[in-house]
């Protein structure tokens, strides 16, 4: 098997965006990567999370000998993108909220981004909406117990349909809303029951196809003698997870190995 396009997220959310690659690139080898010791990251301080961020990738670039590394992450990739084009010698696939095409799909010009505390606030974060998303009003919701939602999901758990009503209360207060950026990439795996429990009619919008799409200009066609065996390999910083296991088995990746992501 060819070298795999590598997935990393601090937990299961990557999995929306391998959804995505593999509806794109039928037969795109995959590993995966998940800084599960550390979830959420969402709440955690910058400076801790950038170095962290650049260890566990290098770690797991060397360990899969990747060929790119998709930052399957917004909260990672709105502080660590620069970092880590300059340390690894492979491409780096980053995701970002999707303002560009919300802005373009609203027609009420009201938006919503969804995403981690750190998401939200990030310099990043603003930049995009100034650049993107001048001429709509958008309005900035922290949800950060939805991560632990989604893991919980993917492990076969129930939902706790009262923190989900908590975290998308503030979108009935916002007049004229008609389109949600889902910019944490744990949140597409919850949007059925997110979309069952929303305050009126609004599109959900995540960057999972646009980082598909960018996967494909970087890697180019996969022909068919690279196609994957279905062998596909996963790390993670804290591997003794049933739950992580069952939601990894879900995805058609095996158990995941310990990564060790010393510098
Ligand atoms: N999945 C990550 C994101 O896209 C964040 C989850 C976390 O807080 O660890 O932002």
């Amino acid at each position: 098997m060819s070298r795999p396009v590598l997935v990393f997220d601090s937990g299961v959310g990557g999995l929306s965006v391998v959804t995505a690659l593999r509806q794109q690139v039928p037969g795109l080898p995959l590993a995966y990567v998940c800084d599960n010791a550390a979830l959420p990251y969402g709440t955690k301080p910058d400076s801790w999370l950038l170095r962290r961020i650049v260890d566990v990738c290098v770690a797991a670039v060397a360990a899969s000998d990747a060929r790119v590394l998709v930052v399957a992450c917004n909260t990672a990739s709105t502080l660590a993108l620069e970092a880590l084009r300059e340390r690894l010698a492979i491409p780096v696939v980053g995701t970002v909220p999707a303002i560009k095409p919300a802005a373009r799909l609203s027609r009420s010009g009201v938006i919503a981004l969804l995403a981690t505390t750190a998401t939200v606030t990030r310099p990043y974060t603003d930049r995009l909406i100034e650049e993107f998303a001048g001429h709509c009003t958008v309005a900035r919701v922290a949800a950060d117990p939805l991560v632990a939602q989604a893991e919980r999901w993917l492990a076969g758990e129930p939902l706790d349909a009262r923190v989900l009503a908590e975290c998308l209360a503030p979108l009935a207060a916002i007049a004229k809303l008609d389109t949600v950026v889902l910019g944490c990439t744990h949140f597409p795996l919850l949007r059925e029951s997110l979309a069952s429990m929303a305050p009126g009619p609004v599109h959900w919008i995540d960057s999972g196809d646009a980082i598909a799409r960018r996967v494909v200009q970087v890697v180019g066609e996969v022909s068919q003698s690279t196609v994957s065996s279905g062998a596909f390999l996963s790390w993670a910083t804290a591997p003794d997870n049933p739950g992580l296991a069952r939601a990894f088995s879900g995805f058609g990746f095996q158990p995941p190995k310990r990564l060790n992501e010393a510098s």
